[in-house]
C-alpha cells in the first residue's frame, strides 16, 4: 500500500515537474524569438554570397556532393533534412543524429533563427519521449503518424494509402499536380493555398481513415510557409530540391535575416497561407481532380504526362485561371 501511494506521488510531481519545466522552456523560447524578430527588423540584411562564413559548409555554393540514398539508409518525410542526408550535411544513413546536431545543422543551412532550430527538435525529442540533450534520432523516426507527420501533406502520399506506409521518398506524381497548379513564373503563397486545398480534399476522399486536426493544419501551412521563405519561389530551384532532395546550384537560404527566420516572422506567411485555404471539404467534392495529374488514369494523360481533359468542375472552379465558376452537376 505505501509503494502504491509512493508510485502515485512519484509520478504526479515528476509529471508537474515536466510540465512546468517545459511551460518555462516554451516561454524561454518565444520570449527570445521575439526579441530576435526585434532585432531582424533593426538590422540590415545580409549580402547575397554573405549569408555564410568562409570556411563553413555551403559557403560561395560550395555543399558537399549528394547522393541519392542507398537501401537501408533512414530518410523521412520531409524534404529539407532528407536533402541534408543526401549531401553529408547530416549522417548520410540518416541514422542516430543527435537532437543538439540537428539544431546547429539547420541553422547552418536554412539560416533558421535560433529559436526555430531548437524548437521542433526538442518538439519531436518529446514527442518521441526522448531527452533532446542526449538523445538521437533516425530520420524515419520523424514519420510518426499525426506527430508533426500528418495526412494530405502536398508531398507525400497519406501514410494509410501509401505502399507500407513508407514517408521517406518523394512522390514525383504529387510533385507534378504541385507544378501543374504554379501558373506564373514564380511559386506564390496563392498556389501553396491552393494545392493545400485540393490534397485536403482528395485526401478526405480517398483516405477512410483521413485526419487533420487544426493543429495539424497550422503544421502543414508552417511547412508550406518554410518553403517559400528559405527556399523562395524559384521553379527550377524547388524541382531540384522537391523531386531529388538536393540542394539547388549554389543554394543560399532565400531569408537573409541576420539571426535568421524567426517563428514569429513566418507565422504571418502561415496565416496567409491557412485563411486562403477555403473550408469546404464535402466527400464529393471535385476539388481533388482540379490539381493535376495525380490520380488521373494514364488514358486521360497525354504523352508528355498533360492532362487531355476538360477538369471536372466544382465550386472550387473559381480557384483555376480562365474557369468560370460553375456548381455541381450543372
Ligand atoms: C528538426 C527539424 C524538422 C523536423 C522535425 C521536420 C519535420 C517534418 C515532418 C514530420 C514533415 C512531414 C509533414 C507532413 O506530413 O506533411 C515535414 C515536411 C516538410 N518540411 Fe520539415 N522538418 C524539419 C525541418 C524543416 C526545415 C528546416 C524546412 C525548410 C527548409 C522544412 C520544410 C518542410 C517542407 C516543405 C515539408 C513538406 C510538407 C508537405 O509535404 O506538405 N522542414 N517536416
Amino acid at each position: 500500500m505505501v509503494n502504491l501511494l509512493l508510485n502515485v506521488v512519484s509520478r504526479i510531481l515528476f509529471s508537474t515537474a515536466d510540465t512546468v519545466w517545459h511551460t518555462l522552456t516554451l516561454t524561454y523560447i518565444f520570449t527570445w524569438d521575439t526579441t530576435l524578430v526585434l532585432l531582424n527588423t533593426i538590422s540590415f540584411p545580409k549580402r547575397k554570397g554573405k549569408l555564410i562564413a568562409p570556411g563553413k559548409l555551403g559557403h560561395g555554393g560550395n555543399w558537399p556532393e549528394w547522393h541519392p540514398p542507398v537501401e537501408g539508409d533512414s530518410r523521412s518525410p520531409c524534404p529539407a533534412l532528407n536533402a541534408m542526408a543526401n549531401h553529408g550535411i547530416l549522417p548520410r544513413d540518416g541514422k542516430n543524429i543527435p537532437f543538439t546536431v540537428l539544431n546547429r545543422k539547420i541553422r547552418e543551412t536554412y539560416n533558421f533563427s535560433p529559436t526555430f532550430c531548437l524548437y521542433v527538435p526538442l518538439y519531436m525529442a518529446r514527442l518521441l519521449g526522448r531527452s533532446y540533450t542526449y538523445g538521437t534520432l533516425d530520420l524515419n523516426d520523424i514519420a510518426v503518424h499525426n506527430g508533426i507527420e500528418h495526412d494530405a501533406s502536398l508531398f507525400r502520399h497519406d501514410t494509410f494509402l501509401s505502399p507500407g506506409g513508407d514517408q521517406g521518398k518523394p512522390c514525383p506524381d504529387l510533385v507534378d499536380g504541385f507544378f501543374d497548379c504554379v501558373h506564373g513564373d514564380k511559386v506564390t503563397v496563392d498556389d501553396l493555398a491552393r494545392y493545400s486545398e485540393i490534397r485536403r480534399t482528395d485526401s478526405r476522399r480517398k483516405n477512410g481513415q483521413f485526419t487533420l486536426s487544426t493543429f495539424h493544419k497550422l503544421f502543414a501551412s508552417s511547412n508550406c510557409a518554410t518553403l517559400i521563405r528559405i527556399m523562395g519561389g524559384s521553379i527550377s530551384d524547388l524541382k531540384v530540391w522537391l523531386y531529388e532532395e538536393r540542394l539547388p546550384p549554389n543554394y543560399e537560404s532565400s531569408t537573409r535575416a541576420p539571426w535568421g527566420l524567426t517563428m514569429g516572422s513566418f507565422q504571418t506567411t502561415v496565416l496567409r497561407i491557412e485563411a486562403a485555404i477555403r473550408a469546404k471539404e464535402s466527400m464529393d467534392s471535385t476539388i481533388g481532380d482540379l490539381g493535376g495529374r495525380y490520380g488521373l488514369p494514364k488514358s486521360e494523360l497525354g504523352p508528355g504526362g498533360e492532362v487531355q481533359r476538360e477538369a471536372q468542375m466544382g465550386e472550387t472552379a473559381p480557384l483555376l485561371p480562365g474557369k468560370k465558376p460553375q456548381t455541381n452537376g450543372e
